[in-house]
């Protein structure tokens, strides 16, 4: 009796364990994850374009020689991508970020009515001048951490100089940085085409050819060439690997 009753429960034990197995298996193949092949909210960011600038991105010249050609066109071309938060018209509404009109040259944090970070709010004593626009927009996150502008940054020089620029011309019209000595000589002023913008020289430097992308394919040739000997089994399957092998040679 005792030990028909100790049957009976190890018997319920051994199929709870069996079916909680089986239904984790069901439903791993049924919700097997993917990585998604993008992902789904690319932030423009420093990390992703310092990439594919390569080493040239190392030789950043002072934001006041990327401010001498700054296109004004091109910054408000810039500009859409913090427009999803930011409104630049005078008197504008408040978004996830603050109203940016006339900012150049004004305090942190200085948007009545805006619910700004207790980390942005700590730097009020600070002025948004050119340099300081130019780190805050390179990283925001290194220039101010812990504020809550959840956006990447912006990684190349001459973007950044073009929006703040835009920036400067809604309701500020600061006078531009002087470009320093040792820039001034480099920088190419009589070259700039008309609204257009002068690539600095630095960009301009040949990135060498990445060595990554050959291997990557070698090894994709390599495991596709292998595949028609492999994978093959069950009944007939040798006649099939014959035909694969003849055709290859
Ligand atoms: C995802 C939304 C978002 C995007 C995109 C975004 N911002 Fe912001 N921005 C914010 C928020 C939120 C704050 C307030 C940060 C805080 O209080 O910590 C802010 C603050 C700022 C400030 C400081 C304003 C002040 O009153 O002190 C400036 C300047 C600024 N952003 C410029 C830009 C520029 C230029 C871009 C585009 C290159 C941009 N932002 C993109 C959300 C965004």
């Amino acid at each position: 009796m005792d030990s028909f009753e100790w049957n009976k429960i190890a018997g319920w034990v051994l199929t709870a364990a069996i079916a909680v197995l089986g239904l984790s298996i069901v439903t791993g193949m049924i919700y097997a994850p993917h990585a998604p092949e993008k992902p789904g909210y690319i932030v423009e960011g420093v990390e992703l374009e310092a990439d594919a600038a390569g080493p040239a991105a190392e030789a950043e010249k002072p934001i006041a020689f990327y401010l001498a050609s700054a296109n004004l066109e091109k910054g408000a071309n810039v500009f859409k991508k913090c427009a999803a938060c930011h409104t630049i018209t005078p008197g504008g509404a408040n978004g996830i970020g603050p109203n940016l009109y006339a900012t150049v040259g004004k305090s942190h944090a200085h948007v009545a009515g805006f619910a700004y970070s207790s980390a942005m709010l700590e730097t009020k004593g600070k002025t948004w001048d050119f340099d300081g626009l130019n780190e805050w927009l390179k990283s925001p996150k290194a220039y101010i951490p812990g504020n809550k502008m959840s956006f990447a940054g912006l990684g190349k020089p001459q973007d950044r100089a073009d929006v703040i620029a835009y920036l400067n011309s809604q309701g500020s019209n600061l006078p531009l940085p002087a470009v320093p000595a040792e820039t001034a000589a480099a920088a190419p002023a009589d070259t700039a085409a008309p609204g257009g913008t002068v690539t600095p020289a630095a960009e301009k430097t040949p990135v060498l050819p990445g060595k990554a992308p050959d291997v990557a394919e070698a090894e994709i040739n390599a495991a596709t060439a292998a595949q028609p000997q492999n994978n093959r089994g069950g009944p007939g399957a040798s006649d099939v690997t014959g035909t694969a092998k003849n055709e290859k040679q």
